[in-house]
C-alpha cells in the first residue's frame, strides 16, 4: 500500500469505548450510534442481546451470553469519513474486569450519565481507569426527556466528583415533559426535540441563531428561563479547548435522549471531528508509533467462543502499529514462536467475518487454543512488550476444593490456564497449598467451575475463604520488605504472575496493617 494511503487508513480510525453505570443508556446509545453509522438498519438489534443478561446459573445460557457479546464486542462503522471502532463490553456486572481491560485498548471514550442520577459508582471507577492513561472523554448526559437534576448541578458534580473540567457543547432547553431541545453553543443552533425519532434516523427541526422569532414562539416561557441559564453557563463554564480534551483534562459535554435518538447526531459529529486517531503506545522497551510499517499489537481480552463444537477461544488484539494482512506471519513474543494468521476475525454489529486487512487502531480476533494470554504482544520480530493492562484487586474470594483428591494436578493446570484469561485470579498462600480464587463478580466462580468440568474434567466445589480484599505489596527497602514478609507471612500469597499479595481478613485488618507498615506500598491494581 502506498505510504499516503497507509497513513490515511490509520488517521481515519477512531477506537473508543462507552463508559457508564448500568442503566444509564450505554446499550441504547450504542445502538443509535450504529444506526447513524449505517451499521444496522433498525433499532432493536443490539438491545435484544440484553434479554439474557440476568441468566446466572445455566451454563449454556452463560455460554450463549458470552458468545453473543463476542459478536458485538467490536463494532466498526463509518461516520463523516472516519472509521469508528466501538469496543463494547458486556452489560453484566460480573464482567467488569473486561471493561477495565478494554479501556486499555482504546484511544478515547464516551461517558454516558443519567440526568436523574448524576455521577454513579461504576462511572467513578471507570474514570479512575481512564485517568491512568489520560484517555480523552466526551460526555453525554442522557434521558433529558425525563425529569432529572438541574444541568448546572450535574456539570458541577462531574467536575468535583470525577475531577475533570467540563466544557458544555450543547445546553438543554427544559427537561422532562418540558424538554424542548438542545442549543449547540458553538454552532449557535437550536435542535428542536421531537420524541418521535424512534427507531430510525430523523433530523428534527433546526433553528439558526437564538433571536429567531419562530423559535421564541415555539418555546414560550421556557425560552426565557433557558436564556437566563445560558448566560450563567457562559459565565461559569470553561470554553471547549481541544488540547485540554486530548490531554484528558477537559470533557466536552452534550445533552440528549438516546432512546429518542436525540442529541446523538451532535455527539457523533463532534466525536468524529475531535476524538484522537490511533495514539502511540508505550512498550517496556520504547514507544511504538501507529504509522510504523512493522506490525505490532497486544491482546487485551480472551473470550470463549460461542461455537460449543470447537471450544476454541478468541483473543482480541489491538493493533498498535502497521498493518495486518491475511496469511501474514507474526511473532508471539512471550513464547518466541512465529504463527501464521490466516483467519483473523473482525466483528461487525451483526456478523463476524474474516478480515483481509486491518490497521493500527483496529481490533482483530485470533483463534486461540490456549497459547494466547491477556497481555501478550505480537510483532513482526522485535521483542516488544506492551504494558498497562491492570489487574484489579478482587472483592470476592473462594477456596477451590477438589471432589476427587487424585485430580489435583488437573485442577492446578485448569485453574492456571483459566485464570490466565484474567476474569478470575488465582492466589497461592505462602503458608499452605490452598488454591484461592478471587473475582470481581460471583458469576465468575460458577463459570470457572463449569469450565473446569467441561474442559479439564475436574469437579471442584468452593468453600468460603475468610478474605475480604487483596493488595499487591512492594517496598523500595529490601530489608524492610523482608521484615514485613516474615511478620505478615500467614496473610501473604503469590498471584498467577508470581507477585506478592496481602490477603486481608477485613478492611479494618488492612488499614491496621497499612498503618503499622508505612514503608510498604499496598496497591489495589497490578499492571500486567
Ligand atoms: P445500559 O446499557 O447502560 O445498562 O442502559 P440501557 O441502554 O439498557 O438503558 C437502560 C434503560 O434506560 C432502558 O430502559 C432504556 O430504554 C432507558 N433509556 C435509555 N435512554 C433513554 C432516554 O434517553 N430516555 C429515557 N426515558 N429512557 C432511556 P428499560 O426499561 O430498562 O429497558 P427497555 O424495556 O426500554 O428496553
Amino acid at each position: 500500500m502506498a505510504n499516503a494511503d497507509f497513513l490515511n487508513e490509520i488517521n481515519k480510525r477512531r477506537t473508543f469505548a462507552i463508559i457508564s453505570h448500568p442503566d444509564a443508556g450505554k446499550t441504547t446509545l450504542t445502538e443509535k450510534l450504529l444506526l447513524f453509522g449505517g451499521a444496522i438498519q433498525v433499532a432493536g438489534s443490539v438491545k435484544g442481546r440484553k434479554a439474557s443478561r440476568h441468566a446466572t446459573s445455566d451454563w449454556m445460557e452463560m455460554e450463549q451470553e458470552r458468545g453473543i457479546s463476542i459478536t458485538t464486542s467490536v463494532m466498526q462503522f463509518e461516520h463523516n469519513e472516519k472509521l469508528l471502532n466501538l469496543l463494547d463490553t458486556p452489560g453484566h456486572e460480573d464482567f467488569s474486569e473486561d471493561t477495565y481491560r478494554t479501556l486499555t485498548a482504546v484511544d478515547s471514550a464516551l461517558m454516558v450519565i443519567d440526568c436523574a442520577k448524576g455521577v454513579e459508582a461504576r462511572t467513578i471507577k471507570l474514570m479512575e481507569v481512564c485517568r491512568l492513561r489520560d484517555t480523552p472523554i466526551i460526555s453525554f448526559i442522557n434521558k433529558l426527556d425525563r425529569e432529572g437534576r438541574d444541568p448546572l448541578e450535574l456539570i458541577d458534580e462531574v467536575e468535583s466528583v470525577l475531577k475533570i473540567q467540563c466544557a458544555p457543547m450543547t445546553w438543554p432547553i427544559g427537561m422532562g415533559k418540558r424538554f424542548k431541545g438542545v442549543y449547540h453553543i458553538y454552532k449557535d443552533e437550536v435542535h428542536v426535540f421531537s420524541p418521535t425519532h424512534g427507531g430510525k434516523i430523523a433530523t428534527g427541526e433546526i433553528f439558526k441563531g437564538l433571536d429567531n422569532p419562530g423559535l421564541k414562539e415555539l418555546m414560550g416561557h421556557d425560552f426565557e428561563d433557558f436564556f437566563e441559564e445560558l448566560e450563567l453557563v457562559r459565565e461559569a463554564s470553561t470554553p471547549f479547548d481541544i488540547d485540554a480534551y486530548l490531554a484528558g483534562k477537559q470533557t466536552p459535554v452534550f445533552f440528549g435522549s438516546a432512546v429518542n435518538n436525540f442529541g446523538v447526531g451532535e455527539l457523533l459529529d463532534a466525536f468524529a471531528e475531535y476524538a484522537p486517531a490511533p495514539q502511540p503506545r508505550q512498550a517496556v522497551e520504547r514507544e511504538v508509533l501507529p504509522e510504523e510499517d512493522k506490525f505490532s499489537g497486544f491482546v487485551f481480552k480472551v473470550q470463549a467462543n460461542m461455537d460449543p463444537a470447537h471450544r476454541d477461544r478468541i483473543a482480541f488484539m489491538r493493533i498498535c502499529s502497521g498493518e495486518y494482512s491475511q496469511g501474514m506471519k507474526i511473532n508471539h513474543v512471550r513464547i518466541k514462536k512465529n504463527i501464521q494468521v490466516g483467519n483473523a476475525i473482525t466483528f461487525q454489529a451483526d456478523s463476524r467475518k474474516n478480515v483481509e486487512q486491518a490497521f493500527a487502531g483496529d481490533i482483530i480476533g485470533l483463534h486461540n487454543h490456549g497459547t494466547i494470554q491477556v497481555g501478550d504482544t505480537f510483532t513482526q520480530g522485535e521483542a516488544l512488550k506492551f504494558g498497562g493492562i491492570p489487574y484489579f484487586a478482587p472483592e470476592l474470594f473462594r477456596k477451590a476444593v477438589l471432589k476427587d483428591p487424585l485430580r489435583m494436578k488437573a485442577l492446578q493446570k485448569g485453574l492456571t490456564q483459566l485464570t490466565e484469561e484474567g476474569a478470575t485470579q488465582l492466589f497461592k498462600p505462602l503458608r499452605n497449598n490452598d488454591l484461592i480464587l478471587g473475582a470481581v463478580g460471583v458469576l465468575q466462580f460458577e463459570v470457572t467451575a463449569q469450565r473446569l468440568k467441561s474442559e479439564y474434567n475436574v469437579e471442584c466445589v468452593y468453600d468460603n475463604a475468610p478474605i475480604t480484599t487483596a493488595r499487591w505489596v512492594s517496598c523500595d527497602d529490601p530489608k524492610k520488605f523482608e521484615e514485613f514478609k516474615k511478620k505478615a507471612h500467614d496473610s501473604l500469597a503469590e498471584d498467577g504472575g508470581g507477585y506478592l499479595v496481602y490477603l486481608a481478613k477485613s478492611r479494618v485488618n488492612l488499614s491496621l496493617t497499612q498503618e503499622r507498615w508505612p514503608e510498604i506500598t499496598f496497591s489495589a491494581t497490578r499492571e500486567l
